[in-house]
C-alpha cells in the first residue's frame, strides 16, 4: 500500500503504545498493606476496609443459587437476547435474576452523560492506540498478574483461550465504542454479564483442586482488590502509555477517559469507595495494588505463549510472524513484565520498534511529515492493524455467558 493510502488509514484510526512506570518498579513482592484512603474515591468517604476481603455479596449469592439449582442454561439462553443498554432484562429470566439485572443496569447517580460522550469520542479517535494497549498490552499484563492468570487458567474459559480472548475483548470494545453508554450501545449489558460471570467463578473455582493448590491461600477468587488490579492494567496503564508516547490528550479528555472507566468499575460491582476519583488517586492506588504483585507463574507463561502464538498466526502470511509479535509485546509491557511472561527477546525487532513506533505516533498526530517515517515502520504498522483486526473479528459472533463448570481435567 502506498504512503498516502496508509496515511488516510492512520488518520482515520488513531495510533498505539507501551508501558512506563510499572516497568521500572521494584521486584514482585507480597501485596502491600491497604492504606489507600476512601477520601480519594468517587464516594469521597468509606470505612477503609481492605478490598482484599470484599467480594460482591449480592451478585455472588444470586449466581451461586442459579448454579446450584441448575438454572445456568436457561439464564444463558435468555442473556443471548439481551444486547442493548436500553433493553429491559428478558422476561423469560427467573425473577430473582431479572430483578438483580434491572437494578445492576442502573448507572450510578454520579455518572455524567456529557463526560461519557466525550470519552466515547476520545476512544473512537484514539482507537488504534487503545485497542493495542487494552488488547495486547493489557493481555500481556494480565498474564503477569498471578491471581488473574491462575483463575483464568483453571476456569472453564482457560481451556479455549481463543474464545476467551474474544469474549474478554467484547467488554473492552464496548467501553471504547462511540455508542458505549448510549441507549443503543452495550457497555451496560457486557459489564452486568461480566459481573455475573465473575460471581460464577467465585462459586466454582474454590471447588477446583488445581486452583486451590496455587491460590496462595485465597479461598474465594476475584476480590474487589483483584478487580482494581485488573482495572489499573487497563485504564491506568493505557493513560500512562498514551502520555509516555506523547499523544496529545487534553485535560477534558483525560477526565472523560477516567470517567468511562469509573462508571465501568461501578457496573462491574466495584464499590464506589474503591474507585479512584482522579488520575492522581488512580496512580497512587495502582502503585499500591498492581505494581507489587506482578510476577511470573507457570500458568501465566503458558497463557502468554498461547496468546502470542495466536497473534503470530494471524499476522504471518509466511513473512514476519512471531519475532515481530514478541518484540511488539515486549515493547508494550517493558522488559521486566516481558521477562516474567518469558516473552523471547528479539533484538532486531525490539530495536526497530523502539525507533519507529515514536515516529508512527508523531506522524499520526501530525507532528512530523511522511518522509520522516522510516519504511520499516509500515511493516510494524501493518502488523498492528492485523492484531486489531484479529481481536475485532474474534469478538464477533461470541457472547459472554455464565460458566457452570471449571476447566475440565
Ligand atoms: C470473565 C473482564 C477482572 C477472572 C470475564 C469476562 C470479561 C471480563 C469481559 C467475560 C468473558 C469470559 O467469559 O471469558 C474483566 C474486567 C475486569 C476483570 C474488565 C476488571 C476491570 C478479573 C479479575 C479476575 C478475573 C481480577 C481474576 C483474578 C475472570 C475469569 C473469567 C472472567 C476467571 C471467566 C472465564 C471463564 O470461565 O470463561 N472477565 N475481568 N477477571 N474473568 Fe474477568
Amino acid at each position: 500500500m502506498d504512503g498516502l493510502g496508509r496515511r488516510k488509514i492512520l488518520m482515520a484510526g488513531g495510533a498505539l503504545g507501551g508501558f512506563g512506570a510499572l516497568g521500572a518498579v521494584a521486584p514482585a513482592r507480597a501485596r502491600s498493606l491497604w492504606t489507600w484512603p476512601p477520601g480519594a474515591s468517587v464516594a469521597g468517604t468509606g470505612a477503609g476496609v481492605d478490598p482484599e476481603w470484599v467480594w460482591d455479596d449480592e451478585a455472588d449469592r444470586l449466581v451461586a443459587a442459579v448454579i446450584d439449582r441448575g438454572d445456568v442454561p436457561r439464564v444463558n439462553e435468555q442473556l443471548r437476547s439481551w444486547t442493548r443498554n436500553d433493553q429491559a432484562p428478558p422476561a423469560g429470566l427467573p425473577d430473582d435474576v431479572r430483578e438483580f439485572m434491572a437494578q445492576a443496569s442502573r448507572l450510578p447517580a454520579w455518572a455524567d452523560r456529557t463526560k461519557l460522550e466525550a470519552a466515547a469520542e476520545f476512544s473512537e479517535g484514539r482507537s488504534l492506540y487503545l485497542n493495542v494497549l487494552n488488547g495486547i498490552g493489557g493481555g500481556m499484563l494480565s498474564t503477569a498478574i498471578p491471581r488473574e492468570a491462575r483463575s483464568v487458567y483453571y476456569s472453564k474459559g482457560g481451556a479455549d483461550m481463543e474464545d476467551r480472548v474474544a469474549k474478554t475483548s467484547l467488554l473492552g470494545f464496548a467501553v471504547g465504542d462511540l455508542k458505549a453508554y448510549r441507549a443503543d450501545g452495550d457497555c451496560v449489558v457486557q459489564a452486568v454479564k461480566t459481573r455475573m460471570v465473575h460471581a460464577a467463578v467465585r462459586h466454582l473455582l474454590p471447588k477446583s483442586p488445581a486452583w486451590a493448590q496455587v491460590s496462595g491461600g485465597q479461598k474465594i477468587p476475584i476480590s474487589q482488590a483483584d478487580i482494581l488490579v485488573t482495572w489499573h492494567s487497563l485504564a491506568t496503564y493505557a493513560m500512562r502509555k498514551l502520555l509516555e508516547w506523547k499523544v496529545p490528550v487534553t485535560s477534558a479528555e483525560k477526565a472523560a477517559y477516567l470517567h468511562v472507566w469509573q462508571v465501568t468499575a461501578h457496573m462491574l460491582g466495584v464499590r464506589d469507595e474503591y474507585i479512584p476519583v482522579s488520575w492522581d488517586a488512580a496512580n497512587a492506588q495502582s502503585e499500591q495494588v498492581l505494581d507489587p504483585i506482578l510476577t511470573s507463574t507457570r500458568e501465566g507463561v503458558e497463557l502468554t505463549d498461547i496468546l502470542l502464538g495466536q497473534l503470530a498466526e494471524q499476522t504471518s502470511p509466511g513473512s514476519v510472524d512471531r519475532p515481530l509479535v514478541n518484540a511488539f509485546a515486549r515493547y508494550l509491557v517493558g522488559d521486566r513484565v516481558a521477562d516474567m511472561d518469558r516473552i523471547p527477546e528479539e533484538p532486531f525487532w525490539e530495536k526497530t520498534i523502539e525507533l519507529v513506533w515514536p515516529k508512527l505516533v508523531a506522524f499520526r498526530e501530525g507532528l512530523i511529515s511522511l518522509p520522516l517515517v522510516p519504511p520499516l515502520a509500515w511493516t510494524v504498522d501493518e502488523a498492528v492493524r492485523q492484531y486489531i483486526l484479529f481481536y475485532l473479528t474474534k469478538g464477533r459472533g461470541t457472547r459472554i455467558e455464565i460458566p457452570d463448570t471449571n476447566r475440565p481435567g
